[in-house]
């Protein structure tokens, strides 16, 4: 893992749910303050979505100037917005109708009529528009949200996958996880190009990962990857997720 990561360890998956919220409403803040405009790239999963729904209420969507704000997706399973397994479907739920932000700032990366390849395509001329690029040609985020899997995934980035070695395009087409179907998935250069990278993790199921990613360093599997070239990474976890994390790791503050 990279040296100055922040390892943020909460009670429960409720108190992991405020946290969230307070760092989505405090980046929207700074991000709005400093640039006018605050754009995120939401994780799928079902690790965020309590934390998508509280910021839906107050004290946090009030803080947040929804005008203002753009939402993209990390990765998506290649599926209509009704569809259980679609990722904007649970996201539009969960908070996206409930605030006032504006229709065209939303952009999921499924389109009707549109091939995976297309889709990929059209999503990369997406950011490249709306987002300011670095040095390279990549869209910088000013928030990336990110979930983690027991086989060390994230986003749609799979143990062992080309998509992994990626490293001019933007977005590229995935088949596999679970559910096991075609996706999208934003690549290692994009994620690492945002200005703040939050991983959020919960449950003992996914403690012996976290272990193997701390304990090895800088590794192979695809979470061992993300490393913001100058931007912050900080890792917010609950007591169970935590567990098996060496103790000095934890209590460094830093990994
Ligand atoms: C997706 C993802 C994926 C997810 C992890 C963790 O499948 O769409 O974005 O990377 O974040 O698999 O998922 P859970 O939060 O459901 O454990």
């Amino acid at each position: 893992m990279k040296k100055g990561a922040t390892i943020i360890v909460k009670e429960g998956p409720r108190e992991l749910a405020r946290a969230g919220a307070e760092i989505f409403a405090s980046a929207a803040e700074e991000s709005i303050r400093e640039t006018g405009a605050f754009r995120v790239a939401l994780s799928g999963g079902s690790t965020p979505r309590p934390m998508y729904r509280l910021s839906a209420q107050a004290p946090f969507a009030g803080r947040i100037n929804w005008e203002k704000t753009s939402l993209f997706w990390v990765d998506e399973r290649f599926v209509p917005e009704g569809d259980g397994a679609s990722n904007y479907g649970a996201a539009k739920r969960d908070f996206i109708d409930r605030v006032p932000i504006p229709r065209d700032h939303v952009h999921p990366m499924f389109q009707v009529g549109l091939t995976l390849d297309q889709a990929a395509q059209r999503y990369e001329e997406l950011l490249r528009a709306l987002i300011p690029l670095n040095e390279e040609g990549f869209p910088t985020f000013d928030l990336v949200l990110l979930g983690l899997g027991k086989d060390g995934h994230t986003a749609s980035l799979f143990p062992g996958h080309p998509a992994l070695r990626e490293e001019r395009r933007l977005v590229v087409p995935v088949k596999g996880g679970d559910p096991d179907v075609e996706r999208l998935t934003l690549t290692l250069p994009v994620i690492n190009a945002a200005r703040r990278i939050v991983f959020m993790v919960a449950g003992r199921d996914k403690a012996p990962v976290l272990r193997a990613i701390f304990e090895e360093g800088v590794g192979e599997l695809p979470a061992q990857r993300v490393a913001p070239r100058s931007g912050q990474l900080i890792w917010l976890l609950d007591q169970e997720a935590a567990s098996l994390i060496p103790k000095e790791v934890l209590h460094g503050g830093k990994g």
